[in-house]
């Protein structure tokens, strides 16, 4: 996905060996999130879009389980200090996505989390997070992330600084 502006776009990658290293991930990026966060994840049918939004919705103090929410497309969650959305944009059209006033998540006061989300590219914010998670094995997965605009540039910068990737 292309970012207006953009000159470079930097990507970085994760290498993960298991749940455990997704959930680590999702806990470091989750104490980076703020009011107004935009993460785009994409990858095929079972690659963990929903097993990372779950690790990030723990992180962010939502109690109870996160479901998949293919069928609602949208689900609310109240975290400890905003909200969370949890979309997965897998079965709408372009007319539905343009009817669900999707700017009222990316622009509120919570953190909105996109399964399935270059289906809705055109929709998102000009910046946001995007997560691109490829099968590499029954347990490995290659996570690449790409940041598109601030903060996720800096937050990228700080991940690789820290160790995290
Ligand atoms: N390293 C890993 N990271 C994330 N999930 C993994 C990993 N290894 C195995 N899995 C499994 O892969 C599946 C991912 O499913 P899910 O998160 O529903 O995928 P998606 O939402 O992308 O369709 C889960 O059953 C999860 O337990
Ligand atoms: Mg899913």
């Amino acid at each position: 996905m292309s970012h207006k502006g953009e000159t470079a776009t930097s990507t970085y990658t994760y290498a993960s060996n298991g749940e455990e290293q997704t959930t680590r991930l999702a806990e470091a990026l989750a104490g980076l999130m703020g009011a107004g966060s935009v993460i785009a994840l994409d990858g095929d049918l079972g690659a963990g879009k929903t097993r990372f939004s779950q690790a990030v919705a723990k992180s962010l103090g939502v109690p109870g389980i996160v479901n998949s929410p293919t069928f609602t497309i949208i689900k609310e969650y109240e975290g400890v200090r905003f909200p969370l959305y949890h979309m997965d944009v897998y079965r709408i059209t372009g007319r539905e996505a343009a009817d669900l006033g999707l700017d009222d998540y990316f622009y509120g006061g919570g953190v909105t989390l996109v399964e399935w989300a270059e289906r809705i590219a055109d929709l998102l914010p000009p910046d946001f997070l995007e997560i691109r998670i490829r099968h590499t094995g029954e347990r490995e997965r290659d996570i690449e992330l790409t940041p598109h605009g601030e903060p996720y540039e800096t937050w990228c910068r700080h991940m690789k600084e820290n160790g995290t990737l």
